[in-house]
């Protein structure tokens, strides 16, 4: 009936991976895992189900410096993708997440930056899933019944991601983690990007109005 039928995406929402070298992961989470173990001893007891987070400021410590670059190569990559017309940016919080068996992470975003990023340090088999929401407020109006869930109808799109994948994605886009079904602790490294001095650079508003007479 036509010469041609697409299905043509408009306002896509991305996630960005980025995968390492295996052996260049292999070494950088050893070295991931013995900083966490240098600066976060004695952990505290995290109860069956529970989840552990550090604090915010793992981008200050030398020990995850090589994990700071990557991190902001990664972004820098991102926005130049984007064509974002920014002067600087920088990583506003970075933080160890510990999934032990069970625990799941809770739907959120990441409010108040621009980008934001996981790095998978250690993920035991069958752990390996993000689960991003789908960001249409609407969408859930009418929900018919579907044959399959796919690309076109899930409210939910889950990614798979191992030790040694980095995923970027809008700090906007709400997101959850399933409960951890392994035996095994999954760990993961989390920061914020956000543009420097965003209200000087961003913010003033872009129009032309009547230049008004100075002294
Ligand atoms: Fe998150």
């Amino acid at each position: 009936m036509f010469e041609q039928a697409i299905a043509q995406p408009i306002f896509p929402t991305h996630v960005w991976l980025h995968a390492l070298k295996a052996e260049d992961a292999a070494r950088l989470n050893q070295e991931i895992l013995a900083g966490l173990d240098k600066r976060m001893k004695p952990l505290p007891a995290i109860a069956p189900g529970q989840s552990w987070q550090s604090s915010q400021d793992l981008h200050h410590f030398p020990e995850f410096a090589e994990l700071v670059k990557i991190f902001t190569h990664a972004s820098k990559s991102v926005l130049d993708t984007m064509e974002v017309d920014y002067e600087t940016f920088e990583i506003t919080g970075c933080w160890a997440n510990i999934n032990p068996p069970g625990a799941p992470h809770p739907p959120h975003t990441h409010a108040n930056n621009y980008l934001s990023g996981v790095y998978y340090v250690q993920m035991p088999a069958g752990a390996g899933t993000i689960c991003y929401h789908d960001p249409r407020q609407q969408r859930d109006v009418l929900e018919p019944k579907f044959k399959k869930l796919n690309k076109f109808n899930s409210l939910f799109q889950n990614v798979k991601v191992d030790a040694g994948t980095l995923i970027i994605f809008p700090s906007w886009l709400g997101h959850s983690v399933p409960p951890n079904p392994s035996q095994g602790e999954r760990i993961s490294i989390s920061f914020n990007i956000m543009f420097s001095d965003y209200a000087r650079t961003i913010s003033p508003p872009r129009w032309n109005g009547i230049q008004l007479k100075r002294d």
